[in-house]
């Protein structure tokens, strides 16, 4: 696979946890590689044999190329998008990191098309490459959910939905309280979506707590048993919002060589196991800027997956 269109810019800013749109192309560039329809249904797809984290950056290049050819909502913006960041997670050691993750969109996706939204990079797809060489293998498990598959059996009318998602997001959209209280009118963490959706008010407060110790923080010390309660805790949850996550998780082990290609926008994510620090390649594809049509495009499609009977 060739990997020459990687300007050499681009290669020497990688991993250094920073935004990439000023060195990177534009899909345009590059060959389109044939999607296969699984991915309209599940939201993610798998790639072998891949040497190197260049190539990677290459094929994911051309599965969006391709991806221009499919009716999705967000085909319109494909032309657009950019390597928008390229890093080796995860950051700091597994001790720290944990062993669990919630289910969550990367980097939240902005469900208001507020001024400042316009100002924003909107990460349309999350892309996990493991290297070939990587020693020893930590087997972490990626966890994966495709909203159309996720759907409550409440009744409610769609519009319901939509102002019961805004109002949270407006008032309780992750964020940071200090040194001064700021709202990104995001949601990373799905159970939020879920708490906004059937007004449960549990989650509220919570703007900026990780995937990793979002359903249990009293505890810190990361351990395995930490990692069973808080799976136990998720599926718990989801239980009680009328959801079967064992019904509807797929679970996979990345393999060294092999790449993840999951849409941000149709598929939810976790993980379950302790990775190694900087084990593997995250790669995050999107739009500089978040468009106000893509935001409400994407808050529809997660409304009507929700109410999807
Ligand atoms: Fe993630």
């Amino acid at each position: 696979m060739p990997d020459y269109l990687i300007p050499g810019t681009l290669r020497n800013t990688l991993d250094q946890q920073r935004r990439l749109f000023d060195f990177s192309p534009t899909t345009d560039l590059f060959l389109k590689t044939e999607v296969e329809n699984t991915f309209l249904d599940k939201g993610y797809l798998i790639k072998n044999n891949i040497s190197n984290e260049f190539e990677a950056i290459s094929v994911a290049y051309e599965i969006l190329s391709g991806l221009r050819e499919k009716q999705l909502f967000y085909s319109k913006f494909l032309s657009q998008v950019q390597l928008s960041k390229g890093d080796l997670i995860p950051v700091c050691d597994p001790f720290i990191e944990g062993g669990f993750q919630a289910l969550h969109f990367d980097y939240g996706l902005p469900l208001i098309g507020s001024n400042e939204a316009q100002y924003e990079p909107f990460d349309m797809f999350s892309v996990l490459y493991y290297p070939c060489n990587i020693k020893p293998f930590s087997g972490a498990v990626t966890r994966l959910v495709t909203l159309q598959n996720l759907h409550i059996k409440v009744d409610l009318d769609e519009t319901v939905i939509e102002s019961r998602i805004d109002n949270y997001v407006k008032h309780h959209g992750d964020g940071w309280l200090h040194p001064e209280p700021y709202n990104t009118k995001r949601i990373s963490i799905y159970a939020r979506v879920l708490d906004a959706v059937l007004d449960l008010k549990q989650f509220e407060a919570k703007i900026d707590c990780h995937s990793q110790n979002f359903f249990f923080p009293e505890e810190t010390m990361a351990s395995w048993e930490l990692t069973d309660k808080q799976l136990e805790m998720e599926y718990e949850f989801y239980k009680d919002s009328g959801i079967d996550l064992h019904q509807i998780e797929k679970r996979i082990i990345l393999q060294p060589g092999q790449l993840l290609f999951i849409d941000n926008m149709r598929t939810i994510h976790g993980r379950l196991g302790f990775r190694r620090k900087k084990e593997i390649w995250q790669f995050l594809f999107g739009l500089e800027r978040s468009s106000p049509e893509l935001i409400q495009k994407t808050k529809e499609f997660i409304i009507k997956s929700i109410s999807r009977k």
